[in-house]
């Protein structure tokens, strides 16, 4: 099969379209025909420095595609079902090996490449949200890269529990295009400082959540957004600084930080039901998947380059 690895950590062009072995059906697995490639935030960070797990090695989080071999222990699934799927790695590949348990069926009618962007913005923006988050409606909550993944769909689900949504980005031309999503206040944080610009939208209260998946610095102007028993929902790194935190900024206002990690659930009934639901509910058209762009699986550098200029709003796929 055809599939885009790497030898080495490094900028996006270390990827190249390459031929490597088909992969072999575990017991407990199946292996799909990759339709859809949904390139993750954790793909590119991996790709710049996570483990080679493999070698050469395929990165990827999460893929969609139509079932072509079920492995003998697995009862639930079949030969030309289409499913979405999460794994390690591997996503980036025309043929993909992946544990039963990581498959969610796609509803008959819903295209697979919507499907392929659902099980990890969606799922951790929802943990991020209310499993760790609380949200409840009348709330405000500030979502962090309002524009990534992540973001617009926490903006999404925010605004459909009853929130106020308030959210940054790094241009007004990326903010102006989260308002068609349920965004009630954009901030940009090139030209003002986050907590300064929400202490002035809420009336000096600060709001109750915080979903933050940049990190580093970013994460400091998070706490100091909130208002008294706020919540920051930590889940990410995206922009690739060492987390700074003021841990003493948290007590006066009877603050709260919690680290949010899908990986760590996505194997439990309570995470694998709620992705199928999200799954079933955007094939409802209850909320929208945003994608900005398609490549095919052999311009993979090319994407994840387009990824990193910051131009896109919603996911970019890769198509083999
Ligand atoms: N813990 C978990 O379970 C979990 C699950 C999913 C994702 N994550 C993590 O969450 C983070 C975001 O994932 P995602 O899929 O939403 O990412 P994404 O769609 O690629 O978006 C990342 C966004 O971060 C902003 N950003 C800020 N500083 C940046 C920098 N130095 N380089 C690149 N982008 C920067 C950019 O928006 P602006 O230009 O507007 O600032 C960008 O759109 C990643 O660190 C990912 O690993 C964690």
């Amino acid at each position: 099969m055809k599939a885009a690895v790497y030898y080495e950590n490094g900028s996006p062009d270390v990827l190249k379209y390459e031929d490597v072995p088909d992969p072999t059906c575990h017991p407990k697995g199946v292996i799909i025909r990759v339709l859809a490639v949904s390139i993750e935030g954790g793909d590119t960070l991996n790709r710049w420095r996570g483990p080679l797990v493999t070698r050469p090695h395929i990165v990827g989080y999460q893929a969609s595609g139509e079932i072509v071999e079920v492995g003998a222990e697995v009862t639930h699934l079949k030969v030309g079902q289409k499913v979405a799927t999460v794994d390690g790695f591997g996503s980036h590949a025309e043929l993909r090996p992946v544990p039963a348990r990581n498959c969610w069926p796609i509803p008959d009618g819903f295209d697979p490449k919507y499907a392929a962007v659902i099980p990890v913005a969606f799922g951790t923006a929802h943990d991020c949200l209310f499993e760790f988050g609380r949200l409840k409606a009348g709330e405000t909550v500030l979502v962090q890269a309002g524009a990534s993944g992540v973001g617009l769909a926490a903006i999404q689900l925010a605004k459909r529990a009853g929130a106020r949504v308030l959210a940054t980005a790094s241009s007004d031309a990326r903010l102006e295009k989260l308002k068609a999503y349920g965004l009630d206040h954009g901030i940009n944080y090139t030209k003002e400082a986050v907590p300064e610009a929400v202490m002035k939208i809420t009336d000096k209260k600060g709001v109750n959540l915080v979903v933050d998946s940049v990190g580093g610095p970013t994460l400091q102007g998070s706490i100091l957004s909130l208002g008294y028993r706020g919540r920051v929902s930590m889940v990410g790194q995206a922009g690739r600084e060492p987390m700074v935190v003021d841990v003493g900024s948290l007590m006066g206002g009877n603050r709260s930080l919690s680290g949010v990690f899908l990986g760590a659930e996505i194997a439990t009934d309570r995470a694998h039901d709620m992705i199928q639901t999200l799954i079933d509910e955007a094939a409802k058209g209850e909320f929208k998947v945003v994608i900005d762009k398609e490549f095919p699986l052999s311009e993979a550098a090319a994407a994840h380059a387009y990824i990193e200029s910051r131009q896109a709003v919603g996911r970019v796929l890769l198509i083999p």
